[in-house]
């Protein structure tokens, strides 16, 4: 019985640890940060600005907005591709190293936890993937 109980314990400890240590961004920092890219990306609706909009972008392919005029690097470039958790991690970390020629004039967010938070943050406006 006390053999189960340990088991059971391992397990939970296991559990809790690997939550502990799992990639999750924070939704509310995500919002903070997003005031970085909110002077040229909509999220909450399909309106484009300077940026196209980021709703639903979690899971889409790049380039794709329609009647958004995007650089011919970004729709090079998203010709095989998904903007998925690694995709955006690249490209928020240096958007003109990953996407050569692109029209995004942002340097990049140099904090990874700011890219983790900012991408849980774009994902509560796209559909589960
Ligand atoms: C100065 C304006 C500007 C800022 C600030 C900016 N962006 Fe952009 N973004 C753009 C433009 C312009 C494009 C289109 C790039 C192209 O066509 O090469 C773009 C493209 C993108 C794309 C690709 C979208 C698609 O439909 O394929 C993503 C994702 C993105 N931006 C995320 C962000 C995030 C997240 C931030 C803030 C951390 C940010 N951007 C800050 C202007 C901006």
């Amino acid at each position: 019985m006390s053999r189960i109980i340990a088991a059971a314990c391992t397990a939970a400890a296991l559990l809790l640890s690997s939550s502990a240590f799992a990639q999750e961004g924070d939704v509310a920092a995500g919002e903070t940060v997003f005031k970085k890219c909110s002077a040229c990306h909509n999220v909450n609706s399909d309106k484009s600005k300077v940026g196209p909009s980021l709703q639903g972008v979690i899971g889409r392919q790049p380039g794709i907005v329609e009647g958004f005029k995007y650089s011919k690097a970004m729709v090079d470039f998203g010709a095989d591709k998904v903007w998925d958790d690694a995709q955006l991690t690249a490209y928020l970390a240096n958007p003109r190293g990953v996407v050569k020629g692109t029209r995004m004039a942002f340097a990049g967010l140099k904090d990874p936890k700011e890219i983790t938070d900012v991408i849980a943050y774009l994902k509560t406006f796209s559909p589960a993937p």
